[in-house]
């Protein structure tokens, strides 16, 4: 193999594995091993387990090799059929020898061993000739056809199934597809000498297959069924099968309803052979398959009866025997001897009795405008009778296959690829041979004549034109015989159409004529003729016809009739009458509003029709070839007739077949074409080449691993050389479509997943901006319903408020207090306005004490003067305090001010402004005794007078009052604190001063602080405070607490106030005593 490192780079590169990566092992013949040595001994191994391999093939599973002797490729393929090795290769064609037995070849497991495995890697197989042909349609998206031909009983049949099988075992409608064959074989096959079950039609199936290559329905079309049949058989030889089997396997119901008997022999259509209970049997079990699959295909129970009741009628028919009669008017008519036969028939077809009988015995003839009824003889009747037998099958027939073509039919109008398979009716030739042997053999001649044309001619003249250097190998042609039987004018058919429509017309005058007309041929040969080679053993009234598989004797009589095989006019109107439901359908033409007077066309007309549609549509498509060899004539397994088998590959042309396949080339296309399907497969012709195509070739080979020698060039074309490089030509091909698929479908999935997250992006922004948007105008409404609330809220909190207030104040006026200032009540104010409430109460407070105080005069203020500096100095200090509050500070209690004596002395002294006057206790300082004094208090000074005399005895100034020490409890004791004089100037200064003060003498000095107790505590204390403000400018201490020294006199003493009572006190009272220096007072 060519190893190119280009093509390695560019293989791997678009994803062809070389061949060694394959791992294919090709078919030994294309390798070229030794046919003996490929070929030992061994049977297909596998087959019994129904897996296929190529270990044990026998001989050369290829006969491309074996050229030029056909005893060669005879033996081969002799030896390999007798270890029912059937297949063998001619190039791609296939011969196929007829096993005559069941072989386990044919398994579901071999049928996916071809499906999934190299053709080279197993044995010949019709299988892979079916295979190609699908991957043709599916994969090359071009038409295909199977052709597959041979004579009658060589195998075609089961070929054509055996393909069928394989491409239409897939999937629905399959089983349908699979059920048309018995169907068709029921109503079309019937055993002759040479084949059990023989098509007497040919057959054209088209398949149509979806994206994935399952089939999805098809078409069927049938060519000239062979009508004869219906009424007469050779001895042996058997009508259609579908009459046995109607008879054998119908339930005994059924055939009441038909009106029918089991016995064959009650038939005389049947007559023709003897059938053994192993035929009944066989035939029951056949109806069986055979009604099977018209449930399958979809007709009804009541559509089978109606077709049942056709076959019944066909066979009583056929029972009606007429006499001859002589008419008074000296004519010659019939009569019908089974008149129940005919009543039955009318029954089965719902037709009138009288209107049967009258078609089928008398004959109207129109004239100038007038109707005229001859009777008929019992001869005529007879043929008439036959006739309208044979329509009535024959039109059936084609009924049947237009139901199965409705059944299997592709239910879109698009025009597809196709996969065709044609079966046709094989070459017979029987001891008796008839026009419908003619029919059958010229399909034969026309279609080996176009198969030698398009595979061995056509691809000759093909290698020529492109300039290859190949010698033409001769393929011998059978175109004189079709031109002898089809040519215009003097061919055998034309001059049998030309004699049926003489008036008169005989088997004497279609002697003559063909005489006349083809006598001169070299392969023809008739009794008398003028051919030098004339076998005067011919039969007079036959002739011989050297046709491409032998030569056949035809004998003459009857060939008028069965070309015509006209169905008179009133035998189609009165079947159109019928009230049968399909006879309307199969007698269009007795509509009595369809008054055309055209003759309906012969048969060898119809012949030539169908050979012609059948000739093109094997050549607009690509053909496969399937060559079935009849071993042997016995219809027995294990027998191969060499003569036999040798006079069909001579005649097949296998051994130049094989030649040519051999030699020529496997493959050809044009430059185009060939760029086109394998140009993937090179970076130089991929995506796309703009070059000359033989350029783009040349450049696509060159990076392909071929050697040179496994391909030319042409004028116009590209050659292969042998199937194997095409096949892996077709490898790397796929191998190249997964890669490119995989891209596609990568670059696909990421553009609809782009897509998708696309939408899905746009989905979420939409759905998002909805919901952002929803919630923002939700959240602003519910803002500005706060707002609202908020404002409403203030608004409403500040009108109530604001009512509150105007209540309160209206409150306040009407329940405003008194003007007195120690008046308490207050209207409560609400809650929120406990503060205002609050402030206007002390406003108003201040307010009605400004109103108070502006009633006061000089007295009054001056006693409210005392009463706050009282209030100032003791409240919350003192405890007796708050007694003192509604005690007026009269000052003088003993009404001193009046004394006139006191008037005079206190002149003295400028003390006539008396503050305070009573008597208080003196506490003496010795032992803390009480001592009543008189105290007077002057605005200059603190008296202690006689209370006789009013003597000054004591005179304080006030300059003198350092402090007073009180008490924080309820004892009504004050200290008054002296200034200590000082030695050299408070004499002086006293004397000074005050020159009437007693204070400055030895006996102050000697006394020191003064210590008083007095119920009027808080008022002295803070008259003295006053004065003593008054006359230094500077208030005096007031210390009030439990402990604190006093000045007696040379000594201080420390006071101590207790509150923890004693036993002997009386509430209220107190005691002092004096311990030292110490002074408790106890209280
Ligand atoms: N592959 C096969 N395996 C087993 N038996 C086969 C095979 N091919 C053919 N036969 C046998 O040969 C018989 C004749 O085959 P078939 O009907 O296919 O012939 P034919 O070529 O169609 O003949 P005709 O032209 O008369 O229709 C079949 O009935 C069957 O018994
Ligand atoms: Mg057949």
């Amino acid at each position: 193999m060519n190893s190119h490192p280009h093509a390695h780079s560019i293989l791997h590169k678009v994803g062809v594995k070389g061949v060694g990566g394959m791992g294919v092992q090709f078919h030994p013949t294309l390798l070229g091993v030794n046919s003996s040595r490929a070929g030992s001994s061994g049977s297909l191994v596998g087959v019994g387990a129904g897996v296929a391999s190529l270990e044990g093939e026998v001989g050369v599973p290829d006969c491309a090799a074996l050229y030029p002797v056909s005893e060669a490729l005879l033996h081969n393929l002799h030896s390999r059929y007798k270890r029912d090795q059937i297949y063998t290769y001619v190039g791609t064609a296939l011969i196929s020898v007829n096993p005559y037995r069941r072989l386990a070849l044919y398994t579901p497991e071999v049928i996916e061993a071809y499906r999934s495995s190299c053709v080279f890697q197993l044995p010949p197989h019709i299988y892979a000739v079916a295979d190609a042909a699908h991957r043709g349609v599916w994969e090359r998206n071009t038409d295909q056809l199977v052709v597959v031909s041979g004579e009658s009983g060589a195998g075609k049949t089961e070929a054509a199934k055996l393909v069928l099988q394989y491409v239409g075992d897939k999937s629905e409608p399959c089983p349908r597809l699979l059920q048309c064959n018995p169907v068709l074989e029921a109503f079309g096959n019937a055993r002759t000498r040479r084949n059990d079950n023989s098509s007497r039609f040919g057959k054209y199936m088209e398949l149509e297959f979806d994206h994935k290559g399952d089939p999805i329905g098809g078409t069927i079309t049938h060519y000239l069924l062979e009508r004869p049949r219906v009424t007469s058989q050779l001895q042996g030889e058997r009508n259609y099968h579908i009459f046995y089997q109607l008879l054998a396997g119908a339930d005994i119901q059924t055939l009441k309803s038909l009106k029918l008997q089991r016995n064959t022999e009650n038939y005389n259509i049947l007559q023709s052979t003897r059938l053994t209970p192993s035929d009944t049997q066989d035939d029951r079990h056949e109806f069986g398959i055979t009604k099977r699959a018209l449930d399958v295909l979809g007709l009804t129970w009541e559509e089978q009866l109606e077709v049942w009741k056709v076959v019944a009628a066909v066979l009583k028919l056929g029972n009606l025997t007429f006499t001859c009669v002589s008419n008074i008017d000296g004519t010659e008519g019939c009569i019908n001897e089974n008149a129940y036969e005919l009543h039955e028939v009318c029954d089965l077809l719902t037709c009138e009795v009288a209107s049967l009988s009258t078609a089928l015995q008398t004959r109207s003839v129109e004239a100038r405008g007038e109707t005229v009824v001859a009777e008929l003889s019992a001869a005529e009747a007879t043929r008439t009778r036959d006739v309208l037998c044979r329509a009535l099958y024959s039109r059936l027939f084609t009924w049947v296959v237009s139901r199965v073509n409705e059944a299997i039919k592709v239910k879109t109008l698009a025009r597809r690829k196709v996969l065709g398979i044609l079966d046709i009716f094989g070459f017979e030739i029987q001891e008796v041979n008839s026009f419908e042997q003619l029919v059958i053999n010229f399909c034969n001649e026309k279609l080996h004549q176009v198969l030698a044309e398009v595979t061995l001619k056509l691809v000759q003249e093909d290698y020529q034109r492109e300039g290859l250097d190949w010698s033409m190998v001769d393929v011998p042609t059978n175109t004189p015989v079709v031109d002898l039987i089809e040519q215009r004018q003097t061919g055998v058919l034309a001059v049998v159409e030309e004699v049926c429509a003489r008036v008169g017309s005989s088997t004497e005058a279609l002697l003559q004529q063909l005489s006349f007309s083809c006598g001169g041929h070299s392969l023809f040969d008739i009794k008398g003729g003028r051919h030098q080679h004339s076998d005067n053993n011919i039969p007079a009234d036959a002739f011989r016809i050297r046709h491409f598989a032998g030569s056949v004797t035809y004998s003459v009589p009857g060939f008028i009739e069965k070309n015509l095989d006209t169905l008179h006019r009133d035998l189609s109107r009165c079947m159109f009458r019928c009230q049968h439901r399909i006879m309307k359908e199969l007698f269009p033409e007795g509509n009595p509003r369809r008054t055309t007077l055209k003759r309906p066309a012969s048969v060898a007309t119809q012949v030539i029709i169908s050979v012609s549609a059948l000739t093109r549509t094997v050549r607009s498509k690509q053909a496969h070839l399937i060559t079935c060899i009849k071993p042997n004539e016995l219809k027995q397994p294990r027998i191969l007739e060499s003569a036999l088998v040798l006079h069909q590959i001579k005649y097949h042309g296998l051994v130049e077949q094989a030649r040519v396949r051999g030699e020529g080339w496997a493959y050809r296309a044009t430059h185009e074409v060939f760029l086109g399907r394998y140009g993937m497969l090179s970076l130089h012709t991929w995506p796309a080449w703009r070059g000359p195509p033989l350029e783009g070739c040349a450049l696509l080979l060159a990076d392909l691993p071929l050697t040179p020698s496994q391909y030319t060039f042409g004028r116009t074309k590209v050659f292969i050389k042998s199937q194997r490089a095409v096949h892996e030509l077709e490898e790397y091909r796929r191998e190249r479509f997964e890669d490119l698929a995989i891209l596609v479908q990568k670059i696909y999935r990421g553009w609809r997943d782009r897509q998708h997250y696309r939408a899905l992006r746009a989905a979420q922004i939409c759905i998002a901006t909805c919901w952002r948007s929803w919630k923002a105008r939700e959240e602003y409404r519910q803002l500005k319903q706060k707002k609202k609330v908020d404002w409403a809220a203030a608004v409403i909190q500040l009108s109530y408020i604001n009512y509150q207030r105007w209540r309160y104040i209206v409150r306040v006026l009407e329940e405003m207090p008194s003007d007195s200032p120690i008046d308490p009540s207050w209207p409560p104010p609400p809650s929120s306005m406990t503060e205002v409430g609050m402030l206007l109460r002390r406003l108003h407070h201040k307010w009605r004490c400004h109103r108070y105080r502006l009633q006061f005069d000089q007295t009054a203020r001056n006693r409210m003067r005392e009463k706050v500096t009282a209030s100032i100095i003791f409240k919350e200090r003192k405890a007796s305090y708050s007694k003192s509050v509604s005690h007026p500070f009269l000052g003088d209690y003993v009404r001193l001010r009046q004394n006139t004596q006191w008037k005079k002395l206190a002149a003295e002294t400028n003390d006539q402004y008396v503050v305070f006057a009573d008597i208080v206790n003196k506490i003496t300082r010795s032992a803390g005794k009480f001592v009543p004094i008189l105290l007077a208090l002057s605005t200059n000074s603190l008296l202690i007078l006689d209370q006789r005399t009013l003597q000054v005895k004591y005179r304080i100034p006030a300059l003198e009052i350092q402090r007073i020490s009180l008490s924080p409890f309820l004892d009504d004791i004050a200290v008054l604190h002296v200034r200590p004089p000082s030695p050299t100037t408070d004499l002086g200064a006293s004397q000074n001063l005050n020159p009437g003060c007693l204070f400055g003498s030895d006996e102050a000095k000697r006394k020191g602080d003064l210590v008083l107790q007095t119920g009027h505590v808080i008022e002295v204390v803070t008259k003295l405070f006053l004065v003593v403000q008054n006359a230094t400018g500077k208030p005096p201490d007031v210390n009030i607490c439990t402990e604190f020294d006093a000045n007696f006199g040379q000594h201080s003493v420390l006071f101590t106030f207790k509150t923890a009572g004693l036993a002997e006190l009386v509430p209220g009272q107190i005691r002092i005593m004096r311990r030292h220096n110490r002074m408790e007072v106890v209280l």
